[in-house]
């Protein structure tokens, strides 16, 4: 491929993970492009944060392809496609299927990207650690994935789609993100922000003491990614990837909250620790969806920070505290 740069589009630039990933590319020698969705324009605060060199934006309708046409002709094929958009909320993919399932599964998306005849552009798409059935610790990838509610079986059909359609790609197979909030805020609850908000009141809250996850931080998910698109590059060749990615800790969210109120010196007693089932959350949610990282430690040489550490720098908490 020729010195161009290399141009990278990032769907769903505009969540939680897209604007975390498109402050670090704004420091990278790509061509970069986003889209947004339900906004009429793409937001002010973001493209400001992204100053001298804001990159490109586009409304994108993921649902039916609508706007896919106007980035080929203003952008050309993109080299990279990372896919950050979805409907994330698992309760709101419970209340509508069928929305969940035609925006997740980017089935338009990809009849996009097989449409360049030149070359197949590496499509990075973001799934869940919720296609797992949650009832073992530390899921591998070559686990069966029994997802138990609506957003993990889009999640998966999604994976299912991409890889008997599509040639260059790497399925990412998130847990529960964290860190700072994002630039151009958004709306949803932040976990770390959230526990840290309530134990400050000083008022007995209850935690689930029987779900395991291993959350990651949001910057090693960005570093994640773009090590992807070098390895791509510096490769030149179609991958065909797989991977969990999570922290290298196992959490309940009672051991969450622990850490937020250790870190902060907040009452331990204040935590109260009850079996999941004891709430009804209008969706189920799996157990025990920890999972094993070694294959992304091994293909990408990374080595994720501890949950200690990510809410650190997430509360931005020095060491000697
Ligand atoms: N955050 C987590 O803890 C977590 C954990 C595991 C996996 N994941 C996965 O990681 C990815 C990123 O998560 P996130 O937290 O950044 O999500 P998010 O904050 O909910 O952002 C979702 C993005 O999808 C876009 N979008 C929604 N409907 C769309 C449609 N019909 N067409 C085009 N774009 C649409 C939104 O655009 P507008 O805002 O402009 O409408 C937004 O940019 C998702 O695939 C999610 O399932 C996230």
């Amino acid at each position: 491929m020729s010195e161009e740069r290399r141009k990278v589009l990032v769907v769903g630039g505009t969540g939680y993970l897209g604007q975390h990933l498109l402050q670090e590319l704004a420091g990278k020698p790509y061509d970069v492009a986003f889209t947004y969705h339900s906004a009429t324009n793409a937001p002010a605060s973001l493209l400001q944060a992204l100053l001298p060199s804001p990159p490109r934006a586009f409304r994108l309708d993921l649902q039916t392809g609508e706007g896919l046409d106007l980035i080929a002709d203003a952008l050309g094929p993109p080299h990279v496609v990372v896919n950050c958009a979805a409907i994330s909320a698992p309760r709101a993919c419970e209340m509508d299927p069928a929305v969940a399932m035609a925006t997740n599964v980017p089935s338009s998306l990809v009849k996009w990207l097989s449409s360049f005849s030149d070359f197949k552009p590496l499509l990075i798409h973001l799934s869940t650690d919720q296609v797992y059935e949650g009832v073992k610790s530390f899921y591998k990838e070559e686990d069966d994935a029994i997802p138990v509610n609506v957003y993990g079986k889009s999640k998966l059909a999604a994976e299912l789609f991409i890889s008997s359609n599509y040639s260059n790609y790497a399925i990412l197979r998130s847990s529960i993100i964290y860190g700072q909030q994002s630039v151009s805020p958004v709306k949803k609850s932040l976990p770390i922000q959230w526990i840290d908000g309530v134990l400050s009141e000083g008022k007995e809250i209850e935690f689930f003491q029987d779900e395991f996850r291993c959350p990651v931080y949001v910057k090693d998910v960005v570093d994640v990614i773009l090590r992807l698109i070098k390895k791509s590059i510096s490769d030149g060749e179609d991958m065909q990837l797989l991977l969990n990615v999570g922290g290298p800790d196992r959490v309940s969210r009672v051991q969450m909250a622990e850490a937020v109120a250790a870190i902060k010196g907040y009452d331990m007693s204040l935590i109260k620790p009850v079996p999941a089932a004891s709430v009804n959350r209008g969706v189920i949610s799996p157990s025990d969806i920890s999972m094993d990282i070694s294959r992304l430690v091994e293909v990408l040489g990374i080595a994720p920070v501890s949950f200690r550490d990510g809410v650190k720098l997430t509360l931005d908490v020095k060491d000697h505290i």
